[in-house]
């Protein structure tokens, strides 16, 4: 094994399938996952359920500063209260994009993604930024998408609801995303782009560790 440290930076808007190939890769390389959407969305619980308002930005970011957060196993906790299943819901979903858009809770969350990459060999990182801002030196970085339709449609067989309503909602969250200054959501002039439209799971994830073994060869690793 080398030393180089195995970083893949997963990025792409909401419902391309980040999460599921992420972990499955994760699993297949044998190292860890780090699910990044969840951490904006710890602070945006954290920040709602302490009646913090969203558009305080320097209240936001002190809070993100000092909660104890823990995102590992799929699971999400902030002072050690296990939030898993609520940062799913509608009332986060809605404000993430807000919290998301404050430099100073992304500051805190960069160092906080860093530091857990480089504690480790390597590891498979799901977001918008990994491979434009936080990992701009990753081994591998995938943009994965599909048109926001088949997003929609993939959200609704999850969680269900209107698929139209769902198109909006992902569409207003994706033209956030790719709106806001600091570190929008766009695929960086080198990360692979995949369209996961009518694609298995397995089949993107066979194509990624293909790539990742061609890197290795590239370079050497
Ligand atoms: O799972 P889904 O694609 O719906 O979203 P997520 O990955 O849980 O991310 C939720 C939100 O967090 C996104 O809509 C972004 O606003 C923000 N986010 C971000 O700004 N940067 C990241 N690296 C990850 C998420």
């Amino acid at each position: 094994m080398s030393s180089t440290p195995l970083i893949v930076a997963i990025d792409g808007p909401a419902g391309a399938g980040k999460s599921t190939v992420s972990r499955s890769l994760a699993s297949r390389l044998g190292l860890e996952y780090l699910d990044t959407g969840a951490m904006y969305r710890a602070v945006t619980h954290a920040a709602i359920s302490r009646g913090v308002a969203l558009e305080d930005t320097e209240a936001v970011a002190a809070l993100a500063g000092t909660i104890r957060l823990r995102v590992a196993h799929g699971r999400t906790s902030v002072d050690g209260v296990d939030i898993s299943e609520s940062i799913r819901g509608d009332a986060v979903t809605a404000a993430v994009s807000t919290v998301a858009a404050n430099s100073a809770v992304r500051q805190v969350m960069r160092d906080l993604q860093r530091a857990w990459g480089l504690a480790r060999a390597g590891g498979v990182i799901e977001g918008r930024d990994i491979g434009s801002v936080v990992f701009p030196d990753a081994l591998l970085k995938v943009y994965l998408t599909a048109s926001p339709r088949v997003r929609a449609e993939r959200r609704v067989a999850e969680v269900g609801g209107d698929v139209d309503e769902m198109e909006k909602a992902i569409i207003q969250r994706d033209l956030k995303d790719s709106s806001r200054s600091d570190s929008p959501l766009s695929a960086s002039s080198d990360s692979i782009v995949v369209d996961t439209a009518g694609r298995s799971v397995e089949a993107v994830v066979e194509e990624i560790v293909t790539m990742i073994a061609q890197r290795r060869t590239a370079i050497g690793s």
